[in-house]
């Protein structure tokens, strides 16, 4: 490659290579690419030296900045857990019913008491917390015992008719068995279920509704729209805890069931607890 050709038709000097008479123009690469090349090797070089990047046997260089990516991930944990402790800090230090009026407050309460609640309240309440016979469902806005967020927190702490626990819900229907006839039972049934449906022999609605206001309204109310203070339902509405219709009704009346829920603020605590409320309160019935 001691002389230079010239390509004939180009004008443009070849660098001497040729392959069966096709050759090679040598046309040098654009300035600017140049310098840019040259910049990157810079820039790799400082790279490298500033930064973790050659493999050694275990681990890798360090680099002069000292920067590692897992360092950053442990900030990133710090700073949420540290944001995470506010917000457990304000759950304690706050009213449920402000929790709830508190968007972000009341978005982590629900993800936390949601989870609570798979763990110890499923097995009862069904896993989407629609109840079952006995065990009521929480999404509606009916509510035995009340659904504000706070009435809500008192039946999930202290529980329903649960012995041990002193603060408990109480209040239990008494067995009319021993204390109305078996016809005023009859009559009585036929009067409830009257109240949201119809009956088979409407005769008995009339006797039954004075049966009723002597021995039911004091609990269930006047108009059968129940009372939160005692627990007792509303028998108006077609939500039953134990069965629509009247032999359901009429065994109710002779031979009460009387549904018990466990106090939850000992195993739980009173965050967790109050975590549940604000999730129960969120289900769509909550007051
Ligand atoms: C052993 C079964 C059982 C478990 C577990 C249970 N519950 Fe209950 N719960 C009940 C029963 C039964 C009732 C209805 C009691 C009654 O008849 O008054 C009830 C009632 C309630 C009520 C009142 C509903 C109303 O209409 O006023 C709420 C709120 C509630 N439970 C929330 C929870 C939460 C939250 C958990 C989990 C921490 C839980 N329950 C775990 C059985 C259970
Ligand atoms: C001392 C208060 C009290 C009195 C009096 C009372 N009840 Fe009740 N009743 C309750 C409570 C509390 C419940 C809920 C039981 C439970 O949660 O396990 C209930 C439940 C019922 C239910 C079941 C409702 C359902 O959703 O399945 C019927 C029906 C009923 N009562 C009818 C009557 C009738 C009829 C009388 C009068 C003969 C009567 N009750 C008197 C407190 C009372």
């Amino acid at each position: 490659m001691s002389r230079e050709h010239i390509d004939k038709v180009s004008g443009i000097p070849t660098t001497g290579h040729e392959w069966d008479g096709i050759k090679e123009l040598n046309n040098p690469l654009p300035r600017w690419w140049v310098i840019t090349f040259h910049i990157t090797i810079a820039w790799a070089i400082g790279y490298t030296v500033a930064y973790p990047a050659w493999p050694v046997l275990t681990s890798a260089t360090k680099g002069v900045l000292g920067y590692s990516s897992r360092n950053d991930v442990k900030d990133e944990l710090a700073a949420a857990e540290a944001a995470k402790g506010n917000y457990v800090a304000a759950i304690q230090a706050k009213p449920v019913s402000e929790i709830t009026a508190d968007d972000a407050l009341r978005e982590f309460a629900v993800a936390a008491g949601a989870a609570t609640f798979k763990v110890n309240c499923v097995q009862c309440h069904g896993s989407g917390a629609q109840g079952s016979k006995g065990f009521p469902n929480l999404n509606d806005d009916d509510w035995l015992w009340g659904g504000k967020a706070e009435q809500i927190q008192q039946t999930i702490a202290h529980g329903i008719r649960f012995a041990s626990d002193p603060d408990t819900r109480v209040s239990e229907m008494p067995a009319f068995g021993d204390i109305i006839t078996t016809d005023q039972i009859k009559q009585v049934g036929a009067y409830v279920a009257s109240l949201s449906g119809p009956v088979q022999d409407t005769s008995l609605i009339e006797p039954g509704a004075n049966v009723f206001a002597e021995n039911c309204a004091g609990c269930h109310g006047e108009n059968a729209k129940g009372n939160k203070e005692f627990g007792a339902p509303d028998l108006t509405d077609a939500i039953w805890l134990y069965g629509p219709g009247e032999t359901a009704i009429a065994a109710q009346v002779r031979a009460p069931k009387h549904g018990v829920m466990p106090a939850w603020i000992g195993r739980l605590g009173e965050i967790k607890v109050k975590e549940l409320a604000v999730y129960v309160h969120s289900l769509g019935g909550g007051e």
